[in-house]
């Protein structure tokens, strides 16, 4: 059975997922770019709330300021046509050979100052069009050799650029937040923020990172062989979980962007249960799009390509059926309990009790029953099997 997407899912696709010319590495293009008027309507018409892009998916770069205003105004014609609006912008410091050593961390100073003022034009228009979240994936901000750059220096360039845009988002009284997106490598060979971990740790040292957060993808987090679910959970701890972007990934190996649930599909129950269904014993819940950001296959006409699209949305509410019928089973909620899940939530040092009060409970260390308590067994097995019978419409 097909599930059919509505707005009210809150679906939303980069323009460079779908429009993409599926040129790679090894051949020419398979097709040609879409026109993103074009992209807009079908995504629409699949049952798409909003649309995210790179200044340049819209406005090729190096166009002038008219022709820039005259592409902008086709665009947001064609948003008023659909309904659709837009979520989140990005800027694309990664296209151009200029930005071959980077953005806010190329060694050449030329490079960060012009790459500060693109991304600076590119959010005032963010502001323009009503978006919420400004992403920054810094995929050429790395190097290939460790002799190449001053690291020290880099992340201080970086938090440099971070800084500055947060300043002037504030400055303008834009409702705008940053979305930091990790990846390990590709394009660069070793990328700066590499994983959720990594930019949480820099976030923590800017100046205006309360308004800093992330934007973790499925498949970057699996190319360092970590585990989406819980990297977002860990986001989503800290306060920091401000846009995700959706796709799959098949084991490490180069990005690729795949359909959201045809990498590791039972990661991908995971993930849309906590996105849907939240932490078991409550905490802070995502509320945001559900982006995706994947590339249609370099085999696929534009058939394919929506096809392709349908089958994130398709999937995704597949999983969320899914993902509800396991929290609502009973045997699934008696299972959690005996596995511990819901006593986690419980703090260690109960109500008013010191370090000292538990220093002084023998029950705790002294009379404790190693043995006896080591010998417990969880139940995880059974629990995963429980959500695996779930996942596979087996319950
Ligand atoms: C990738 C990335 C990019 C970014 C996008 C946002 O596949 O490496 O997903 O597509 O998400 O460029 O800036
Ligand atoms: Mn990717
Ligand atoms: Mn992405």
């Amino acid at each position: 059975m097909v599930r059919t997407p509505t707005p009210a899912d809150k679906f939303s696709f980069g323009l460079w997922t779908v429009g993409w010319n599926a040129q790679d590495q090894f051949g020419s293009a398979s097709r040609p770019w879409l026109d993103p008027v074009e992209s807009v309507h079908q995504l629409a018409e699949l049952g798409a709330a909003h649309v995210t892009f790179h200044d340049d998916d819209v406005v090729p770069f190096g166009s002038d300021a008219a022709e820039r205003d005259r592409i902008l105004a086709r665009f947001k014609q064609a948003l008023s046509d659909t309904g659709i609006t837009v979520e989140m912008v990005t800027t694309n410091t990664f296209g151009h050979p200029i930005f071959k050593d980077g953005a806010f961390t190329s060694n050449d100073r030329r490079v960060r100052r012009y790459g500060l003022r693109k991304v600076i034009r590119n959010v005032d228009l963010a502001a323009e069009l009503g978006a919420d979240t400004f992403v920054m994936w810094g995929g050429r901000e790395g190097a290939e050799y460790d002799s190449a750059k001053d690291l020290n220096a880099a992340h201080d360039r970086y938090a440099e650029g971070i800084d500055t845009v947060a300043a002037y988002i504030k400055e303008k009284g834009y409702g705008l937040r940053i979305a930091i997106e990790p990846k390990p490598n590709e394009p660069r060979g070793d990328i700066l923020l590499p994983t959720i971990g990594h930019a949480l740790g820099l976030i923590a040292k800017l100046e205006h990172g309360d308004i800093v957060g992330l934007n973790p993808e499925t498949g970057h987090e699996q190319m360092a062989g970590l585990n989406y679910t819980s990297g977002i959970a860990e986001a989503l701890w800290a306060g920091k979980l401000f846009h995700i972007d959706l796709n799959g990934q098949r084991s490490i190996k180069y990005d690729q962007d795949l359909v959201f649930g045809h990498g590791d599909l039972f990661s991908a129950f995971a993930t849309v249960d906590l996105i849907e269904n939240g932490f078991p014993s409550g905490g802070p819940r995502y509320d945001g799009p559900r982006h995706f950001d994947y590339k249609p296959s370099r085999t696929e006409d534009f058939q394919g390509v929506w096809d392709s699209a349908a089958a994130n949305m398709a999937t995704y509410l597949l999983l969320k059926e899914r993902a509800q019928a396991f929290r609502a089973d009973p045997e699934v909620q008696e299972a959690l309990e005996a596995a511990g899940v819901l006593e986690l939530a419980q703090p260690t040092l109960g109500e008013g009790e010191t370090l000292a009060d538990l220093l002084a409970d023998r029950s705790a260390f002294e009379d404790f029953d190693v043995d006896g308590v080591a010998a417990r067994g969880f139940g995880f097995v059974r629990l995963n099997q429980l959500a695996l019978e779930h996942a596979l419409g087996a319950r």
